[in-house]
């Protein structure tokens, strides 16, 4: 299996709450937030155990309220998103769901709320263990990227409640993984392990069930060194590939190229370069 094991790296068992100070300073109750889990790099957790992190409205609410507030907090450069070890999450909340009728759905519009998700302009890393499944799957795509511990199962099963992916699953997948595989999985509602989602382009890298969250804070610490301003253009640019043409994509990223110039970190990470030390980046 091919799955980065650092050497000599210390094996921990992550208890589920481990990360759940008791000083959070953020009033939520289905997600546990840590703006400074480490420098620069703010941690949430899906926090709804015994429903597998089901995604009810009221979570989906405070998820888009944390990211609002991570994303307009200076300190925080990158933004890590995780659940528990048996479930990253497994979907909508159907519970609360079952009932309604596309009326209700239409009214309540409940993936408007998923709409901040995608607007955050920090890089935004799902640390992924056990399931992830139906709108968890989403949710995990709508990230920038994904680390998974080798635990890991994706898949899209709304097809076997009578429903179909209604959080961007048919369009991520499939611009992911491609039509035939996207196909299969939204259509017998397969899931797939960590493994084949590996070779099928939808996550980076596969790591130890026992350390996935430690690997995920590493590589998101290995971003936060990066200039803040670059990061976010960056991040913008690749994200316009998605949605328009490849001509308007092209243009998107040349402008934010040119405009970078006009930075600090510019001359610092050029210079640095240059006098060959490490560059300060500062966001200026
Ligand atoms: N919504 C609400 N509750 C859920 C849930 C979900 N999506 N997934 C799991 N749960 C609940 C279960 O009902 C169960 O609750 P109780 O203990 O009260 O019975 C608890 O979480 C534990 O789950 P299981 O006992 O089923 O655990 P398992 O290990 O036997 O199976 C599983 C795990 C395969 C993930 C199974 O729970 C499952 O199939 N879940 C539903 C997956 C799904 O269909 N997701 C798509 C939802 S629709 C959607 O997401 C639409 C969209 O596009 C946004």
């Amino acid at each position: 299996m091919n799955i980065l094991r650092p050497k000599g790296l210390k094996i921990i068992t992550v208890f589920p709450y481990f990360y759940a100070k008791p000083d959070n300073p953020m009033p939520y109750e289905n997600i546990l937030v840590e703006p400074q889990h480490a420098p620069h790099i703010a941690l949430i957790r899906l926090n709804r155990p015994k429903e597998l992190n089901a995604l009810n409205l009221q979570l989906m609410q405070e998820l888009r309220n944390a990211l609002k507030s991570l994303d307009a907090d200076e300190d925080v450069r990158v933004i890590v998103l995780t659940g528990n070890e048996r479930a990253f999450a497994a979907g909508a909340d159907i519970k609360e769901m079952a009932g309604r009728t596309a009326i209700d759905m239409l009214k309540i519009d409940q993936f408007s709320t998923w709409d901040q998700i995608k607007k955050t302009k920090k890089p935004l890393i799902a640390a992924v263990s056990g399931f992830a499944l139906g709108g968890g799957c989403e949710l995990a795509m709508t990230c920038d990227m994904i680390i998974a511990s080798e635990t890991a199962q994706f898949g899209q099963p709304e097809i076997k409640i009578g429903v179909m992916p209604g959080a961007g699953g048919t369009q991520r997948l499939t611009r992911a993984v491609g039509k035939a595989l996207a196909m299969e999985i939204v259509l017998t509602g397969r899931f797939i392990n960590a493994e084949e989602a590996l070779k099928a382009g939808l996550i980076n890298r596969i790591v130890p069930a026992e350390i996935y969250l430690a690997e995920a804070i590493k590589f998101a610490n290995q971003i936060a060194q990066m200039s803040p301003l670059a990061t976010q253009l960056a991040k913008e640019s690749v994200l316009r590939s998605y949605d328009g043409s490849l001509e308007e994509g092209l243009l998107y990223e040349r402008k934010n190229f040119y405009m970078l110039f006009a930075s600090e970190d510019q001359k610092e990470g050029m210079n640095a370069f240059v006098e060959k030390r490490n560059p300060e980046f500062k966001g200026k």
